[in-house]
């Protein structure tokens, strides 16, 4: 079902992909839109507020600031980055866009609609791409009049650092939309692995788990955080336990991806740990609120 892929030649296709459009200036999507910018690609970032624009040019100029001192880009090429990238709050901007990226909050209910609004703003022959790490992309497919140029493209935080694209297929994904998107993902210098659409699709089918049973080793103290993630750090060579990397990607996150393990695969191996449930509704979603299973300055 899941195979490395091999790069393909399409480059009619990929060539006529200048501009790109990016939904949510958040941690994942101010990741993809660096990495685009720095590819080349001129970006326009698209969020409903200017705060969450200004916040993620502003982690884009930083992490930027990361590869400059590490002798990975120059201080030219991180200025011409940064100009590559538009931010708007407009919706319509995204009309002249060859290809877009969906990376908006992971509820089903807030994509349906950004996904109705991109079938009707973009050019009909556009592929609208979704980072979603679990939602169905056959069930976002279908709110389009473009099934099959719906696809998954799922980065991994932090973007600019981790090779891995995961290129999902919805059942009605094209095979040139899926060709357009594996060499997308190779020209911004990552790896793309094919992947069938399923709940949680294979990365997040077998991380989150991990997670999960992580957080019911502290909840039924057979273990501390700290020994918990000790544990992974040391005898799996994991560069972040468990705990630390649940929290790195959002307490909330990991609850909503659960649920739709549960959901969509019905087995109660997938239950959400209850402290973790209780956790998010303390609204401690870890880093980002300062306070997880760790806390942070
Ligand atoms: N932007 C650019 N560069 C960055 C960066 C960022 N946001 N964060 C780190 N880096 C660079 C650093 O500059 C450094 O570069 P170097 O190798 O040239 O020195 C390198 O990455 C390593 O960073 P650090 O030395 O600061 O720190 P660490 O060695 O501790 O690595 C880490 C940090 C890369 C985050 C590492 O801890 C790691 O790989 N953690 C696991 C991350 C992971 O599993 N991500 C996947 C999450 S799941 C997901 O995203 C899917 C979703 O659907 C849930």
């Amino acid at each position: 079902m899941v195979q490395a892929v091999p790069t393909g030649n399409n480059n009619e296709a990929i060539m006529a992909i200048q501009r790109v459009g990016v939904m949510g200036a958040g941690t994942m999507g101010n990741g993809i839109a660096h990495v685009l910018a720095r590819s080349g690609f001129s970006v326009v970032l698209c969020d409903v507020e200017e705060r969450f624009l200004d916040r993620g040019l502003q982690t884009i100029a930083k992490n930027l600031d990361r590869e400059v001192a590490k002798s990975k880009i120059t201080a030219e090429d991180k200025a011409s980055t940064l100009k590559r990238i538009t931010a708007v709050v407009d919706r319509t901007k995204l009309v002249d866009c060859d290809l877009v990226v969906e990376a908006a909050t992971e509820k089903f209910a807030i994509k349906a609609e950004i996904f109705r609004d991109l079938d009707r703003i973009t050019r009909p022959d556009v592929i609208l791409a979704s980072n979603t790490s679990s939602i169905s992309i056959t069930k976002i497919g279908a709110l389009t009049e473009r099934a099959d140029k719906v696809i998954g493209m799922h980065f991994f935080n932090p973007v600019p650092v981790m090779k891995l694209v995961e290129v999902i297929r919805g059942l009605a994904t094209s095979q040139a939309t899926f060709d357009t998107v594996r060499e997308m993902a190779v020209k911004l210098e990552k790896t793309p692995v094919e992947v069938n659409d399923a709940p949680g699709f294979v990365s997040n089918r077998v991380l989150m788990p991990l997670l999960n049973e992580a957080m019911y080793a502290v909840m039924e103290n057979v273990a501390t955080a700290e020994a918990v993630d000790e544990v992974f750090k040391l005898g799996m060579a994991h560069p972040m336990g468990p705990l630390t990397l649940a929290d790195f990607i959002g307490l909330d996150v990991c609850l909503d991806i659960m649920r739709v393990l549960q959901d969509g695969l019905g087995d109660p191996k997938y239950r959400p740990c209850p402290l973790l449930i209780k956790m998010v509704d303390a609204g401690w979603l870890g880093r980002k609120t300062g306070r997880g299973f760790y806390t942070y300055q």
